[in-house]
């Protein structure tokens, strides 16, 4: 009876082999990286994003294949997940990247700001998950992934716009992991902290704020975009076979320092 309830392969439950994964939003970063960890582990990949050089370059480096498709507009998801359905047969597993970020105190946003910001966070995440789940059905379940942030729940002055959009996901996937669950479909999210994409590594703005943060951080460093694949790796794989409407921060243990002076505790470093 105890063997039955054992797994004898814990290395074989993060391989994806003979799956099809769909990641949107392949930028240079942490789309990228999260292509390379799902193809790593076996899976097929659809790369997507609106920019027709990235998804073409990315899909090559993965052997996957390129889509174009602005996620933003109402129904060229669904034409995505249809042509890979018919192509490849199945659709397993959806990773949602997209996510720009508008910074404005939040007294200056006007109604457009608001639009565009749950445009290309929160209303576009939504059409995702509807356009995916009767694929992930027909597939017998699958995997719902979003990259949210810790912004979704930390404060900053012109955080507020992207904040509350990233909060707003998080919720998304909360209930819709209570909703989907009993069809096998697994709805996560991973909060990066800064990470070091190479456009954040290139950008001369960023070079004192990155060695600043790096020590302020318990880990001493930035994550880098293979941090966040990993992450996203893992909630793909059938090792989180149990894990939905999970939130998994990634940011080195900043978020989880006590903000405030206190006395230097004794033996402490
Ligand atoms: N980089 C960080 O420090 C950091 C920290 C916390 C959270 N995040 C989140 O991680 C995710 C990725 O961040 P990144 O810095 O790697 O992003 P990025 O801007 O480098 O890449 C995003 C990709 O999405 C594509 N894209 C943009 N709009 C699109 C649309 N309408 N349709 C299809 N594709 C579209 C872009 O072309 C780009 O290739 C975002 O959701 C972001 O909010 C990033």
């Amino acid at each position: 009876m105890r063997g039955q309830l054992r797994s004898d392969d814990y290395t074989g439950l993060i391989r994806l082999d003979g799956q099809v994964h769909v990641v949107v939003g392949v930028g240079p970063g942490i789309g990228r990286e999260t292509a390379t960890a799902l193809a790593a582990a076996g899976a097929f990949v659809v790369c997507v994003d609106v920019d027709e050089a990235q998804a073409t370059a990315v899909a090559a480096e993965v052997g996957g294949v390129a889509a174009v498709c602005d996620i933003t507009a109402p129904d060229a998801f669904a034409q995505v997940l249809a042509d890979a359905e018919r192509r490849f047969g199945r659709v397993d597993g959806v990773t949602d990247v997209v996510g720009l970020v508008r910074w404005k105190p939040l007294p200056d946003a006007g109604d457009d700001d608001w639009r565009w910001q749950s445009d290309v966070v929160t209303a576009q995440a939504v059409r995702v998950l509807r356009t995916s789940v009767p694929y992930l059905r027909r597939a017998g379940g699958g995997s719902l992934t979003y990259i949210a942030s810790v912004s979704a729940f930390t404060s900053a002055p012109g955080h507020g716009l992207y904040g509350m959009a990233k909060s707003a996901l998080l919720s998304m996937v909360r209930t819709a992991a209570v909703e989907l669950g009993p069809h096998g479909i697994r709805v996560n999210a991973v909060s990066p902290g800064a990470t070091l994409t190479p456009r954040m590594a290139a950008d001369p703005r960023f070079e004192s704020a990155n060695r600043a943060n790096a020590a302020r951080t318990p880990l001493r460093k930035l994550a880098r975009p293979h941090d966040i694949a990993a992450a996203v790796l893992f909630l793909s794989s059938r090792l989180a076979g149990h894990v939905t409407g999970h939130d998994l921060v990634v940011d080195g243990g900043l978020t989880n320092i006590w903000p405030l002076e206190l006395p230097a505790a004794e033996g402490a470093s």
